[in-house]
This record gives C-alpha cells, structure tokens and sequence, in this order.
C-alpha cells in the first residue's frame, strides 16, 4: 500500500513527524461472542463414548458452545467486531483495516473479513489470515505492524471460528476439545514512550515439518470433502509445553523484563494442563493466568481474544496492566504478543 494512498475518503496521510515517531499500537476496545447453545461434558457423552471425568481430568474443560445455523463465522466475527467498536468508543466508518483469523471461514472467498467489513459498513481493507490456533497472535503482529510504520491507524483483529464443522464427531480424541467463537480487539496508533499503552513485542514462528501432527484432511469451498480435525494429541502436547515455554522466554528476554513484572498470562485456551506449566514457568499464581477453556473449550484463533475480553470486561485487567499473550496451533504455529494495557 502506497504510504500516500488514503485507506478511505476522509483519511489523511499520516505527517512525517508521526511517522518517525513510530506509532505504538494500543488496544484501545475488546469483544466477544460465543453462540447461544452451550454443550456439557455430560451431554456430549450420551452420543460419543466419553465421559465428564476423563475429559475434566486429560483437559480442564467443563463444555463449549456449538453454533447454531445462523451463527457464521463471519456472524460471529461481527457481534465480536461491534462489541470491541463500542468499547473503544469508535465507529466502524474509522476503521483503516479488518484482519480476520480463521481455520473455519464461511467460503473459500471473499474473505470473511470482507463479509465482516459489509455487515459493520466499515472501509479500508481487509483480510483473512491462516494460522491455525495462533491465528489471534498472527493478525496482531500483522496489525501492529501496519500501524507502527505509519500504514494505518486503527485496525479490527479478529478470531473467529466454528469448529464444530469440521470436527469429526466419531473421534472421540478430538470432537471432545473444542467449541465454537470469536473474540475482537480494536487497535489504534498511539505515542510511544516508556509506561505507555501498547503493543510492545510480537514474535511469530512456525514449523512446516510438524504439519501432519495437527491439520484438516479437506478444504474450504469442497463439498465433496469440507474435512475434518486430525491430531496427534500426545504429540501436540509435548510441543505445545516445549514451544510456548520457549516463546515467554523470548518476550521476557527481548524487553528486557523480569518474569516478575507480568501482571497477567492470557495464554492459547487448549488444555488446562498445557496452561498450567506455562503459568508455572513464568511464577504466575493461578488467579493471574486468565483462563476459559473449563467453558468455552478450545475456540482456536478466538480463544485469547475471548479471554482477554473476558478479564477486561470482568475488571480483573486494568489500565497500566502488563499482558502476555501466546497461542500454538496446527502448521505448527505459536507466537507470543506482550501488551500494556
Ligand atoms: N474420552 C475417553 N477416553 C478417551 C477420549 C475421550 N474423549 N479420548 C481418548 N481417549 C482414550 C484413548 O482411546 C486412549 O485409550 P487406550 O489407552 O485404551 O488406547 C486413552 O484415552 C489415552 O489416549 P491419549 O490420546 O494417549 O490420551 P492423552 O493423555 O494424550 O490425552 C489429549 C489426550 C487430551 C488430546 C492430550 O493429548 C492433549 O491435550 N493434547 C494436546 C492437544 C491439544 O490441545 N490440541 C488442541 C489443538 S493445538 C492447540 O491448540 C495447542
């Protein structure tokens, strides 16, 4: 995008200073959505061979929501979209950019984003991003990005994401561990300084060669054959520890901090246990780590979205707050991002 090019009408270039100021990114509004229906442990037993103990035990997680027909994910994406808007007391006619994480979009084009960008009647651009469960973690750093070299000033990140679609429902390894979601912030270009709000690190990895331990045996558009979740769950596991553990080491390292001065992990919602040894790994007692995959299961690219929207809305995350955010998911994929609220 040419630096000059206004992303909508009534946008002006950003002034020269401005932009070797280098703009911060802040969070300046969160959303969630999650579908009405909610599906207990106890009830999905009754039609896969399992039960609330081994799930509860293996994985923390109590239940999840499960879209009904009409709740898309673009359906999601929105309600998430407009509820962030609101809290950040912005209109979507200011909005520069939408990037949408998803596994799970409605078609294989226009971009769910699009469909988001139509039903907000927001301008500027907009995209979707495949990363799997760090998808969240990939649109931030994307955002940020954009918004630091003076691109864009305000932008949608979203997570959204049905599942339920492409689970299969016989697998009893799988079907049990995820719901359905999405979660949304609003960024917008800030003053940089020390003690100022804003992002102030993201790092991205991925590792093709660990493909075939966590994928989609279809694709979008294929009627034929939309897919289904196929994961080596003891494999994913033992990544997942390995991986995150690594990535708050590097966040801590690359800003210099103590793992003391971490107000909060709002970690990837995939599995109590895998939560737990990252929280331990950082010191962080329990009531410090923001955690919802006991009710809404793992939603894939919305779950750290939904949880930091949670714990904000709760007012357990405050203004001035320091936030580590990490997400691992299928490619392999995992990053972390480190905010001041
Ligand atoms: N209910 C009852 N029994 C089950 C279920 C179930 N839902 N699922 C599997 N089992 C059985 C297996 O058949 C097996 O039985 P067997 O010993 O008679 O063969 C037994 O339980 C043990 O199976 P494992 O797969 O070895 O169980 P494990 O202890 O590894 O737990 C789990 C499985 C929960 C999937 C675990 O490996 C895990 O959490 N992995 C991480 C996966 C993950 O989080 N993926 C999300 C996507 S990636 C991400 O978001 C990080």
């Amino acid at each position: 995008m040419d630096q000059q090019t206004p992303t909508r009408p009534d946008a002006r270039p950003i002034p020269e200073t401005q932009r070797r100021a280098q703009p911060r990114a802040v969070i300046a509004g969160t959303g969630g959505y999650l579908p009405e229906a909610a599906v207990s442990n106890d009830e999905l037993s009754r039609t896969v061979d399992t039960s609330d103990a081994w799930i509860r035990e293996r994985t923390g997680i109590g239940q999840r929501h499960i879209a009904a027909p009409h709740e898309t994910c673009a359906f999601m994406a929105t309600r998430a979209a407009e509820r962030a808007l609101a809290a950040a007391g912005m209109q979507a006619a200011e909005v520069d950019a939408i990037l949408l994480a998803t596994a799970t979009p409605d078609e294989a084009f226009p971009a769910t984003a699009l469909r988001v960008q139509a039903a907000l009647g927001a301008g500027g651009f907009g995209f979707d991003l495949s990363a799997a469960c760090s998808g969240f973690i990939y649109g931030l750093a994307t955002a940020e990005a954009m918004i630091a070299a003076g691109r864009i000033r305000t932008a949608l990140v979203i997570g959204s994401e049905v599942y339920s679609r492409i689970m299969n429902w016989q697998d009893r390894g799988t079907c049990v561990l995820f719901g359905d979601g999405a979660g949304a912030v609003v960024l917008r270009a800030g003053q940089a300084g020390a003690g100022l709000p804003g992002i102030l690190s993201v790092h991205l990895h991925s590792d093709g060669r660990l493909g075939d331990i966590l994928y989609v045996d279809g694709a979008v558009g294929r009627r034929d054959k939309p897919g289904h979740l196929v994961m080596n769950g003891r494999e994913v596991f033992r990544h997942a520890v390995t991986r995150l553990s690594e990535t708050v080491e590097e966040a801590l390292a690359a800003n210099g901090l103590d793992k003391s001065a971490i107000d909060w992990l709002v970690p990837h919602q995939a599995n109590k246990r895998i939560i737990d040894a990252i929280g331990k790994r950082l010191g962080l007692p329990a009531e410090r780590v923001v955690t919802t995959v006991e009710r809404h299961a793992n939603t894939s690219a919305a779950s750290v979205p939904l949880a930091l929207d949670e714990a904000v809305r709760d007012g357990r995350i405050k203004p001035g707050d320091l936030v580590l955010m990490e997400a691992l998911g299928g490619g392999l994929t995992w990053g972390s991002a480190l905010a001041r609220m």
